[in-house]
């Protein structure tokens, strides 16, 4: 595995060199102070190298970018450890950020990270987010696949949509795919086979890194799939993609628990109506039974419109949280997406709603970049 070190400051260089000689590296590690050099040395690699990367200099921040072409095992140094360099250069595509001066443990930890075989890399840093309404016809499965298709873009990363509802599900056809294999066949076949098998079981989604694994033709296929079985799936899943966005059901039953309990982030999603809002209090309630972390369930009001009778004040009120996110009621550009059989941004791509799913797609990227950080001394 090679190594190599991006930084215009010899004497950083020199620390970190030393480090990773100390660790054994020596015969491994490149440095270059010249970052065009380097990027031209990466390029002619047969395999792709870890790759520390001075940003200290904000302008450097482009240069991930043009790295990440080239290796996903990006660790980014920099002087400046504020939230916001961080989230944007982990959305530029670094994995890792070491604030400097750079320590020998840390260095240890990333090299060792990336020197592991993706799917032994750690998977509690790969999310499920599920889109959940105990009340069906929300837009549960429209908010699924344009976020994930939105997170596809936003973090360069691998992006599993799974449609989860088992029996009525709709992905497939909200996004014109003729999928030859379903979740019930990766259960039953994958799940203890290699990455590359499991991805030949996804249709890819045109040239995104979005990734869609669809329900089961046969409704008496999905009456078989246990709750064991679903979180095995996520199991696997977890050792593939770094964001796993779910759309399921909306009925509460031993699947769906399972489903939720596994997920790492529920956006409950609602529209502004009195019966709809009584459900969503009733959900909320079960999701507090279940003891479930504070920030595990996000609020989304779906179809909102400004003016509306019921305030969001009334909402936040009603349900003792936080509006999470609002999606603007757009019926056309929606109906148009589905029966096209494309994404909103594809039919519409300056529409509001096309706007409220790229945000909402860099504001989750962005919280759980946040999250993340706290695991670095800052
Ligand atoms: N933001 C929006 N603006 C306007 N119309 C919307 C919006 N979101 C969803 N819709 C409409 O709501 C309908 C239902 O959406 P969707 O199929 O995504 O809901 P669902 O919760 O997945 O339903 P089910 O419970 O049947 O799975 C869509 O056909 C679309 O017409
Ligand atoms: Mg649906």
């Amino acid at each position: 595995m090679t190594i190599i070190v991006l930084d215009s400051n010899e004497n950083s260089r020199e620390v970190i060199k030393s480090y990773l000689e100390e660790l054994g590296y020596e015969d491994d590690v490149k440095e270059f102070s010249d970052y065009s050099a380097g990027i031209t040395f990466v390029k002619s690699l047969e395999m792709p190298p870890i790759v520390f990367v001075d940003i200290s200099d904000e302008s450097l921040i482009k240069q991930i970018e043009n790295l990440r072409l080239l290796t996903d095992k990006i660790a980014v140094t920099s002087t400046d450890y504020s939230t916001d360099t961080i989230v944007k250069a982990m959305r530029m595509g670094a994995r890792e950020f070491l604030p400097k001066p750079v320590l020998k443990n840390d260095l240890k930890h990333v090299v060792e990270m990336f020197s592991k075989p993706e799917s032994e890399r750690e998977v509690s840093a790969s999310k499920i987010i599920t889109v959940y309404s105990n009340k069906g016809g929300i837009g549960k499965t429209t908010i699924a696949t344009n976020l994930a298709a939105e997170l596809a873009k936003a973090t360069h990363d691998k992006v599993a949509l799974v449609d989860l509802n088992l029996q009525l599900g709709d992905i497939s056809t909200f996004l014109n795919l003729t999928p030859s294999f379903d979740v019930a066949y990766v259960i039953k076949n994958l799940i203890n086979k290699k990455e590359g098998t499991l991805l030949n079981a996804f249709e890819k989604y045109k040239d995104s890194r979005l990734y869609v694994l669809s329900d089961p033709n046969y409704i008496e296929q999905s009456e078989s799939i246990t709750p064991q079985q679903i979180e095995s799936l996520f199991k696997v899943l977890k050792k593939s993609f770094p964001y796993i966005v779910v759309d399921m059901s909306s009925n509460i039953d031993p699947n769906s628990l399972k489903i939720l309990d596994c997920s790492d982030l529920i956006l409950f999603t609602t529209i502004v109506n009195i019966p709809a809002i009584r459900n969503a209090q009733r959900c909320l309630n079960l999701f507090k039974s279940r003891h479930y972390p504070n920030d595990k369930v996000k609020i989304v009001i779906n179809r909102f419109m400004e003016n509306d009778e019921i305030s969001s004040d009334d909402i936040e009120t009603a349900l003792s949280e936080k509006i999470y996110w609002k999606i603007p009621n757009n019926y056309f550009s929606i109906m148009e997406s589905i029966n096209k059989g494309l994404t909103v941004s594809e039919v519409n791509a300056n529409s509001n709603i096309t706007n409220s799913f790229r945000n909402l797609a860099s504001k989750i990227s962005d919280d759980i970049v946040e999250a993340s950080i706290i695991k670095y001394r800052i």
